[in-house]
C-alpha cells in the first residue's frame, strides 16, 4: 500500500515468515545454533518454544532454506489439535504415502518403507511439527513411536517440535518421560534485546531498498522495543502501522511520537494477540520440503480488516488529526 510513497521493493514488516529477511540476533543465532547441532545428530527430537511472534518458524524456515534436497527430505506439518491418527496420518501423506482406505497398522509399514527407501537413496527424514502445542498426547505418543523405526543402527526419522511456551510443560508432564529422553537439543527463542531489536529493524529497511529516509533514531527504536516487549512479530505490528501512518499523513517520519501512537492504538485493539500461528505450512518451502497444512491462518486477514476499518474511520473523521486514528 505505502512501499512506492518510501520508494521500497515490498513491504518491510510483513507478518509471514520469510528466510530473506532473515536477520541474525543474538537469540536468533542461538536458536540456529542448537537446530544445525541437532540436525546433525540425525535422530530424535529437537525442540524449539518461544512466545506468539518470537522467530520460531522463521529460525525453522532458515533451517530447511539451507538444506541440501539430495540429502535431506524434510516435511513440515502445522497441528491444530491433532489426535494420533491423524497425525500419523498427516505424517505419512507429508511424506507421499497415501493413506486412504488402509488401517493404522497399514500406514505405518507404508510409512516405514517409505522412510527406508529414502535412507537406502541416501536422504534421511526430517519431520517439523509446528504448533506442537496443540498435539494431543496421544500424538506426541504417536510421534515418539515413529522415532523408533530404524535401519541397522540409523534412525529413520528425525523430528523438531516447534512450540508455544506451554508445550515446554507438556513435556514436563506425567507419561512423556520417554519422549524427553529422545530430545537432544531444545532451545527457547527470547525476545530481542534493544541493541538487537534496532539492528532488526534496520536490517528489514533495508532488505526493501530504504536508504535512510525516512530517518529512524536510536530513540524511535527505543521506544518500539518497549513497546514491543523485544518480539519481532510486534514489532513489525507497530513498525509497519508507524510507516502507514506517514504514508496517510504525506509525511515521510518515524517518529518516537509515532510510535507511541501506533503503541497505544494496538494495545486499545483486543484483536493484537493472534488466536493461534499457523503460517509455517503456508508454501511449500524449499526444494526437498512437502508441506501439510492442517489449517488456514485467519490472523492476517484479521489484521488487514483492522487496518481497513481503521483507515475508514479516519477518512470519515476528515483524515487530519492524527490522534484520531493511532
Ligand atoms: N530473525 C528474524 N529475522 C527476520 N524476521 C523475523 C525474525 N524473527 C521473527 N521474524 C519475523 O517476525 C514475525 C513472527 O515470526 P514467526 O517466525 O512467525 O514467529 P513464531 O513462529 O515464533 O510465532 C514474522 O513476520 C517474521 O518474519
Ligand atoms: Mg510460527
Amino acid at each position: 500500500m505505502y512501499e512506492s510513497f518510501y520508494g521500497f521493493s515490498a513491504r518491510p514488516f510483513q507478518l509471514n515468515p520469510d528466510p530473506d529477511f532473515f536477520f541474525a540476533s543474538r537469540e536468533h543465532r542461538r536458536a540456529m545454533g542448537f537446530v544445525e547441532y541437532g540436525l546433525h545428530q540425525g535422530e530424535g527430537f529437537i525442540v524449539v518454544t518461544g512466545e506468539i511472534g518470537a522467530g520460531k518458524t522463521t529460525v525453522i524456515r532458515n533451517l530447511l532454506a539451507g538444506l541440501d534436497s539430495r540429502r535431506i527430505a524434510a516435511a513440515t506439518l502445522v497441528s491444530t489439535q491433532l489426535g494420533a491418527d491423524d497425525t500419523l496420518r498427516l505424517v505419512a501423506a507429508a511424506f507421499g504415502v497415501s493413506t486412504r482406505d488402509l488401517p493404522k497398522s497399514d500406514v505405518l509399514l507404508a510409512l516405514e518403507a517409505r522412510l527406508a527407501a529414502e535412507a537406502a537413496r541416501g536422504r534421511r527424514c526430517l519431520l517439523v511439527v509446528d504448533e506442537a502445542q496443540n498435539l494431543a498426547p496421544g500424538a506426541v505418543e504417536e510421534l515418539r513411536m515413529l522415532s523408533n523405526f530404524q535401519l541397522g543402527a540409523h534412525a529413520l526419522l528425525q523430528t523438531f517440535l516447534v512450540g508455544q511456551p506451554e508445550f515446554r510443560r507438556i513435556l514436563q508432564g506425567p507419561g512423556m518421560s520417554q519422549l524427553r529422553q529422545r530430545v537432544i537439543a531444545a532451545c527457547h527463542i527470547g525476545p530481542l534485546d534493544a541493541a538487537d531489536a534496532r539492528g532488526y529493524i534496520e536490517h528489514r529497511l533495508a532488505h526493501v531498498g530504504w536508504k535512510g529516509n525516512p530517518e529512524v533514531t536510536a530513540e524511535a527504536c527505543a521506544a518500539v522495543h518497549e513497546a514491543s516487549g523485544g518480539i519481532p512479530r510486534r514489532i513489525n505490528l507497530i513498525c509497519d502501522r508507524v510507516l502507514l501512518s506517514g504514508f496517510l499523513s504525506g509525511t515521510p517520519s518515524f517518529s518516537v511520537g509515532a510510535v507511541r501512537e501506533v503503541a497505544v492504538g494496538l494495545e486499545a485493539e483486543t484483536l493484537e494477540e493472534p488466536r493461534g500461528d499457523c503460517d509455517a505450512a503456508r508454501d511449500g518451502g524449499p526444494g526437498g520440503t512437502q508441506s501439510v497444512v492442517a489449517a488456514g491462518d485467519p490472523r492476517e486477514v484479521d489484521e488487514a480488516v483492522v487496518t481497513f476499518r481503521r483507515f475508514l474511520d479516519w477518512i470519515r473523521q476528515g483524515g487530519r488529526d492524527r490522534g484520531d486514528r493511532a
